[in-house]
């Protein structure tokens, strides 16, 4: 089965010039839906991987200084939408009331939403995860990818166990029938092809700069 396979690349590369070396690079022909979500500045259409972006405002214009919105996205060749990551809750202040903005405003414009689900180290997951599917959710009639990412797994080379992973899996499913679920955090060569086993796809963050991490992981 087709999975979906996401490259988060973050606040990365440096430069337009090795942004598009990693395009060029994953632009090949595999049987997994490849989506490529670099910062807004290097978004770069190609023919083998499909563009998203990291985030986007909750207005399709205005007088909103520093923000990039969904038509815009659109008009670049996006078609879907990172949304609700943790570093944007942590590091932006992001809440699910604004997040379930972003989702309406995104599936209006006909980009699908990535919703990033998760919770911290020692909080109860399942009811972080209720929450956050309940409230960024209202009211939301079109389909949106989840990722599960919980928090403590980002970054640190501390994959989520399998048995949890497919645990939480089944737990989104029930919540969002419809929905293809995801899992991200520390994903790597060495792991992706177990947790595309058990799950509908994976949301890769550091590895997906890493020209033969990533490769290997697409292919
Ligand atoms: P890492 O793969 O670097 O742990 O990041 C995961 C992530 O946040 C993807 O959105």
């Amino acid at each position: 089965m087709k999975k979906i396979i996401i490259g988060n690349f973050k606040m990365n590369p440096s430069s337009k010039k090795k942004a598009s070396d990693l395009f060029k690079a994953f632009d090949i022909k595999t049987k997994n839906l490849v989506i490529l979500c670099p910062p807004f500045c290097f978004l770069e259409k190609g023919e083998n991987y499909i563009l998203g972006a990291q985030n986007c405002f909750l207005k399709n214009e205005g007088a909103y200084t520093g923000e990039v919105s969904p038509k815009m996205l659109k008009d670049l060749g996006c078609k879907y939408v990172i949304l609700g990551h943790s570093e944007r809750r942590e590091y932006q202040k992001e809440n699910n009331e604004e997040i379930n903005k972003k989702i309406k405003i995104c599936l209006e414009n006909k980009l699908k939403p990535v919703l990033c689900i998760g919770e911290k180290l020692g909080e109860n997951k399942e009811e972080v995860l209720k929450n956050q599917l309940k409230e960024c959710l209202k009211g939301i009639k079109g389909s949106v990818i989840i990722a599960y990412e919980p928090i403590w797994a980002i970054g640190t080379g501390k994959t989520c166990k399998n048995e949890d992973i497919l645990d939480s899996y089944n737990f989104i499913k029930k919540i969002v029938k419809e929905s293809s679920v995801l899992y991200g955090g520390s994903v790597n060569s060495k792991n992706a092809k177990q947790i595309l086993s058990i799950t509908d796809g994976v949301l890769v963050g550091g590895a997906s700069i890493n020209k033969k991490e990533f490769l290997n992981i697409i292919k």
